[in-house]
C-alpha cells in the first residue's frame, strides 16, 4: 500500500500554526489507503539558543530518511542575521541538493494586486538553488579597517547550469503556452551570463516547441509589473530568483499565497516545501497568520510526490476560498485551514 513519510519542520513565529493547517489540508485530502506518517523536528531558533545547534549532520541523516519535508518558518530577532539563513536554511538545500528552487507566481480569482486591473499572471520561476553567489565563496582583507574589501564569488558551473536550464525547459515543455525566459545580466556579468546563455540556447535546440526569450535581471522587473502576462516559465541564478519572486509574489497575491518548493528532481535526498513568507514574529501565537501559502506548498509537495489529482484539488479549494474571501469577514488561521479541509474533501 502507499504511503508518505513526511519530515515536518514548524520552526519559528507563525511557522507551527501555519503548519498544522496545512497538515490538516493534506491527511484530509489523501485518499484512505495512503498512510501518512509525520516526525516533528524541532529546527530553529529556540533549539539554537538552547543547544547552539542550527543543523548538525546526525540531523540531516534522519531527515534524509523521508520521503519529503514541510517547512514552516525558521528565523527569530534573537538571533543575529544569517546565523539561521546560512546554518539551517541554506545548508539544508545544499546538503540536499535543492538545485530547483520551484516558484509558481498566480494571480487568482479575488485576490487583490497592486498592479492596475486584473492581469493574467501565471508563470512559473524555476530558481536555481545550489550555486551563485549563495555558495558561501569568499572573504574579506584588512578587515575592520577602513581599506576593508569584501568579496562574495558567485559560482556557476557549466553542471549546475545545465541541470536547472533542462528542468526548466521540460517544465515549459509541458505547459500549454511553453515558453521559456532566461533572466540574466550577461551584458556585465558576461562570464557567468555567457556561461548560461550558451547553455540556454544549447538545450533550447533539443526543444523545437519551446518559445525562448532572453531579458536581463533589471528589465525583467520592469515587466513583472508593467506585463507580467508575458511570462510562462522564468529560469534564473539563484540571487536573482531570489529578488524576482519576492516582487513576483508581490505582483500576483502577497507573499501570504506564495508558495515554494526546493526540489532535488532526481530524488537523491528528499524535496522541502515552504512558503516563501517568514516567521512573521509579530503577529505569532495570535491565529491572525495566513496559511494559504503552506497550503499551496503541500500542492507542490503532492505534486512532487505523484499525487496529481490530489494537488489540483488543493489548488481548486484555495482558488475558490480566494475568491469568497473578499466577502467575508476575517478569519483565524484554523478557521481557515478548516474551510480548505471542508472543501477538498466535499
Ligand atoms: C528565500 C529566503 C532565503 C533565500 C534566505 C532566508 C536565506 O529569502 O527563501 O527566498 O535567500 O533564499
Ligand atoms: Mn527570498
Amino acid at each position: 500500500s502507499r504511503s508518505i513519510d513526511l519530515a515536518v519542520i514548524p520552526g519559528d513565529g507563525i511557522g507551527q500554526e501555519v503548519v498544522t493547517e496545512g497538515l490538516k489540508v493534506l491527511s484530509a485530502v489523501l485518499p484512505q489507503d495512503v498512510k501518512l506518517e509525520t516526525k516533528e523536528y524541532d529546527f530553529g531558533a529556540r533549539r539554537y539558543r538552547a543547544t547552539g545547534e542550527t543543523l548538525t549532520d546526525a540531523d540531516l541523516d534522519s531527515l534524509k530518511a523521508h520521503d519529503a519535508i514541510l517547512l514552516g518558518a525558521i528565523g527569530d530577532p534573537s538571533v543575529p542575521s544569517g546565523v539561521l539563513e546560512r546554518g539551517f536554511l541554506l545548508k539544508l538545500r545544499f546538503a540536499f541538493d535543492h538545485h530547483v528552487n520551484l516558484r509558481p507566481s498566480k494571480l487568482l480569482p479575488g485576490v487583490a494586486t497592486p498592479l492596475a486591473g486584473q492581469p493574467e499572471i501565471d508563470f512559473v520561476v524555476v530558481r536555481e538553488g545550489t550555486e551563485g553567489p549563495y555558495t558561501g565563496n569568499g572573504g574579506t582583507i584588512r578587515t575592520g579597517t577602513a581599506q576593508e574589501v569584501a568579496t562574495e564569488v558567485s559560482v556557476n558551473t557549466a553542471y549546475g547550469v545545465e541541470r536547472v536550464v533542462r528542468d526548466a525547459f521540460a517544465r515549459a515543455q509541458a505547459r500549454p503556452r511553453k515558453k521559456l525566459t532566461l533572466v540574466h545580466k550577461n551584458n556585465v556579468l558576461t562570464f557567468a551570463g555567457h556561461l548560461w546563455t550558451n547553455i540556454f540556447n544549447s538545450v533550447a535546440e533539443e526543444y523545437p516547441e519551446v518559445t525562448t526569450e532572453y531579458i536581463h535581471v533589471d528589465a525583467a522587473t520592469i515587466y513583472l509589473v508593467t506585463d507580467p502576462g508575458r511570462f510562462d516559465v522564468i529560469v534564473t541564478d539563484n540571487l536573482f530568483g531570489d529578488i524576482i519572486t519576492d516582487l513576483a509574489a508581490a505582483v500576483s497575491g502577497g507573499i501570504g499565497v506564495a508558495a515554494s518548493g526546493n526540489i532535488n528532481p532526481a530524488r537523491t535526498y528528499p524535496s522541502m516545501f515552504e512558503p516563501v513568507h517568514g516567521s512573521a514574529p509579530d503577529i505569532a501565537g495570535q491565529g491572525k497568520a495566513d496559511p494559504t501559502a503552506t497550503v499551496l506548498s503541500v500542492a507542490l509537495l503532492l505534486r512532487h510526490l505523484g499525487y496529481d489529482a490530489e494537488a489540483d484539488r488543493v489548488d481548486a479549494a484555495v482558488a475558490a476560498d480566494l475568491t469568497e474571501r473578499a466577502d467575508l469577514p476575517p478569519r483565524t488561521t484554523a478557521e481557515i485551514g478548516d474551510a480548505l479541509v471542508g472543501r477538498v474533501t466535499g
